[in-house]
C-alpha cells in the first residue's frame, strides 16, 4: 500500500520516518511525487490542493494531519464516498491544552491591562484574584475543549463548557445546545471558541452573541477564522462591551500585512499556532487506522461528513 503525504506545514521527513518505523512495508510518498496514482490507497493531508485527492483513483481512506477538516469539506471535488478520519494526537490536544491555560492565566492576572499600562507609562496596581474567582467558559467540549477545560479545573478556575451534546467533566459545567447558550454566556470573564467550523457555528462570535458576554470580558479564539464576524469584535472592543481578545486564527491565513487586526491595541494576534500534531504520537495514530483499513476494521475518529466534524 502507497500512502501520499501533502502538506505545507508539516516536515515530510519526520513523518515519513515516524511511519515507517512502525510500519517498514508502508510505502511514503510525498507531495508533488505522486508516482502511479493507481498506487496510492491512503493519504495523510494538511491543506491538500482542490483536485488531489480526487486524481487518486484508488483512494480507501484520507487522513487529516489537523483536528479540523472544514477546509478539506469545502473542497467540491473531495471524493464523495472515501472515509475521512480527522487527527486525534494527545501531542496535539497537550500543546492545545497548554496554550488555552496559557491566555487565560494572562487575562485572569491582567497582563493584558498591564501592556496598556506600560504603552502609557503608569504605574498601577491590580490585586491578584483566586482562580475561582474567574469563570472560563469553553464553546466546544470535545477533544481539545474538554482537555482544556481539565487543565482549567485543575489549576483552580471556574470552568463552564458548551456543546451539542451534555458532558460530564469533573469540576465543568455543562451546557447544551442553542437554548442553553445564554446561561452558558452571562457570567464568563474569558469566552475561548474551540468549536469546529459547520454551518452551524459559521459566524457564530458576533455581535449579538458579545452582547450576552458580562461587560469586559474577553475574547480567546483558537478555533477558526471564519468563527468570528470581524467587523462585530472592532465594534465590541471599541465600545468596552469586550475587553480585550486574543485571536490564533484568520478568515485569511496569512493574517495580511495590512489587517487592522495586527496593530489593534487590544487583540493579541498568533499566527495559527496553537497546536500541530506531533510526528511521533500523530503516526501512531495513523497507522492503527492504516491496520485498520487494512483488515476492514472500523476506522478511528471518522467524520461525520453530514454533520461536518
Ligand atoms: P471535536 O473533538 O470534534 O469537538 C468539537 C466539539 O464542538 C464537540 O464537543 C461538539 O459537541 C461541539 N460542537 C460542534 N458543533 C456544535 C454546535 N453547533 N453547537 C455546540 N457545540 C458544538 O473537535 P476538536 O478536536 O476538539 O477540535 C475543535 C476545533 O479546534 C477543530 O475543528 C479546529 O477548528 C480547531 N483547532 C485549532 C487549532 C489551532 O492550532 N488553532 C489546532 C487544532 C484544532 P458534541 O460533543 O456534542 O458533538
Ligand atoms: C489545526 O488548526 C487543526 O485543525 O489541527
Amino acid at each position: 500500500m502507497a500512502l501520499l503525504f501533502a502538506s505545507p506545514d508539516d516536515d515530510p521527513v519526520a513523518w515519513t520516518q515516524a511511519l515507517k518505523r512502525r510500519l517498514p512495508d508502508l510505502e511514503v510518498r510525498v507531495f508533488p511525487e505522486l508516482g502511479d496514482p493507481r498506487d496510492i490507497e491512503a493519504a495523510l493531508v494538511w491543506l491538500p490542493p482542490s483536485g488531489l485527492l480526487a486524481s487518486l483513483p484508488n483512494l480507501k481512506a484520507i487522513f487529516s494531519l489537523g483536528a479540523g477538516v472544514d477546509r478539506l469539506l469545502e473542497d467540491p471535488t473531495l471524493p464523495p464516498n472515501v472515509p475521512i478520519c480527522r487527527m486525534v494526537d494527545p501531542a496535539l490536544t497537550r500543546s492545545m491544552a497548554e496554550f488555552v491555560l496559557l491566555h487565560v492565566l494572562r487575562y485572569h492576572r491582567d497582563l493584558d491591562v498591564f501592556e496598556a499600562q506600560q504603552r502609557r507609562a503608569e504605574w498601577r496596581l491590580h490585586l491578584p484574584k483566586p482562580p475561582e474567582a474567574t469563570v472560563v467558559g469553553i464553546m466546544g467540549l470535545g477533544e481539545l475543549g474538554g482537555a482544556a477545560a481539565r487543565l482549567l479545573v485543575a489549576h483552580g478556575f471556574t470552568v463552564k463548557g458548551w456543546s451539542r451534546s451534555r458532558k460530564e467533566i469533573p469540576g465543568v459545567a455543562s451546557f447544551a445546545g442553542v437554548h442553553e447558550l445564554d446561561a452558558f454566556l452571562h457570567d464568563l470573564a474569558v469566552l475561548v471558541c474551540l468549536l469546529p467550523l459547520t454551518a452551524a457555528t459559521r459566524g457564530i462570535l458576533n455581535r449579538a452573541l458579545f452582547a450576552k458576554l458580562p461587560r469586559g470580558a474577553r475574547l480567546v479564539n483558537l478555533a477558526r477564522g471564519a468563527h468570528l464576524v470581524e467587523a462585530d469584535l472592532i465594534e465590541a472592543l471599541a465600545s468596552g462591551q469586550l475587553a480585550h481578545a486574543t485571536l490564533d486564527v484568520f478568515a485569511t491565513e496569512p493574517l495580511p500585512a495590512d489587517h487592522p487586526f495586527w496593530r489593534h491595541p487590544k487583540i493579541t494576534v498568533t499566527p495559527h499556532a496553537a497546536a500541530y500534531s506531533a510526528p511521533e504520537s500523530g503516526a501512531q495514530v495513523v497507522c492503527e487506522n492504516l491496520h485498520r483499513l487494512r483488515s476492514g476494521e472500523p476506522l478511528l475518529h471518522r467524520v461525520d461528513r453530514a454533520r461536518g466534524y
